[in-house]
């Protein structure tokens, strides 16, 4: 054995065990792939000891070079095992910086919510819309003409004393009823009518369980060619129908100068009677009043107050409650 060979031989074993143990006390993965580079790279200790083979015999070479393999397989075992052994404890280090307490509690977010009688004129609304209606609106401070006279209501109509309002200095009042947006639309617009009208109304009325002088009412007029009171009928007990469920509805015969004949219609609810809404068929007077001939159009009309069809939905005992902003109530809906 030539000197150089036990030489090689010498370094290759020296690398070899230098190399485990810088491999086996690596604390990251960069400092792994620095210790690869020193000892397998281009110009790592491996090469730089096989660059010696030159000067050896021909014969002694595959020796040598098989030495040399056997401790470039070892090393790379090594290196590959402590890799992932790194690799592990780097994804557990990094699941324990990063884990979510779940029981810490939020951010608070108030959440708001609708009124109830925003809600209820929604639904009102939503099912008008179905049947084909359009909303239409008008102003809360009305002239005398289209809350009273052009509802074939007269200054000397005794009807008037159950609808006293408010009176502004210029004459004009805050309208009693929803009925006046029935003028304002028929005036613009010509038949087939179909308009749902949500809106506040006022009244001089003492307030207590269930009156207000400020309050909401709903209201529907439809006009064309050909409607009966069947139409009326039919169209409320849908309307019932989808707000209430199946519940008894009666008709019963009752006075509104604006329509003839009228009607008030009660919902059964829970074993009770309730009346819920007038109604009746459109008075030619009203028909003429707005340009609409009589003898060719017929219609009909319903106004309902919107705090009363939430009363009875939510079982309210108190109409104030609606009005008393206290969030213990509100927060229900
Ligand atoms: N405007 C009436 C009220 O405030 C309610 C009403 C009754 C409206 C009959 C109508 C109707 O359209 O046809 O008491």
């Amino acid at each position: 054995m030539t000197t150089q060979l036990s030489d090689l031989e010498t370094q290759l074993s020296t690398l070899k065990q230098e190399a485990q143990r810088a491999i086996a006390t690596a604390s990251d993965l960069e400092q792994l792939e620095q210790l690869r580079i020193k000892y397998l790279g281009k110009k790592g200790s491996l090469s730089q000891v096989l660059g010696g083979m030159g000067k050896l015999d021909a014969s002694e070479r595959p020796r040598i070079g098989a030495l040399a393999n056997e401790v470039k397989e070892l090393i790379q075992a090594e290196l590959e095992q402590t890799r992932s052994t790194l690799q592990t404890a780097q994804i557990e280090a990094q699941l324990e910086a990063e884990t979510l307490d779940v029981t810490m509690p939020g951010i608070y977010q108030p959440q708001g919510r609708t009124h109830p009688l925003t809600s209820t004129i929604d639904r009102v609304v939503d099912i008008f819309v179905g049947l084909g209606y359009t909303v239409a609106q008008g102003p809360e401070m009305e002239s005398d003409y289209y809350n009273f006279e052009a509802l074939n209501t007269p200054a000397d109509h005794p009807a008037r004393d159950m609808a006293d309002t408010f009176y502004l200095p210029d004459g004009n009042l805050l309208r009693t009823h929803t009925s006046s947006v029935q003028i304002r639309y028929m005036e613009n617009n010509e038949p087939p009518v179909r308009i749902v009208a949500p809106g506040r109304v006022y009244r001089r009325d003492t307030v207590d369980a269930t009156h207000t002088a400020v309050f909401h009412q709903v209201e529907i007029l439809a006009v064309d060619e050909g409607l009966t009171f069947t139409d009326l009928r039919g169209t409320i007990k849908i309307f019932l129908e989808s707000m209430f469920g199946e519940c008894p509805i009666r008709f019963r015969p009752s006075f509104f100068p604006f329509t003839e004949p009228s009607a008030e219609v009660d919902l059964q609810w829970r074993g009770r009677w309730l009346e819920v809404m007038g109604c009746g068929m459109v008075d030619p007077n009203v028909l003429k009043a707005v340009g609409y001939d009589p003898e060719v159009y017929t219609g009909f009309a319903a106004g309902f107050g919107v705090e009363r069809l939430a009363q009875v939905l939510h079982q309210l005992d108190d109409i104030r409650r609606l009005y008393s902003s206290d969030l213990r109530f509100l927060r229900q809906f």
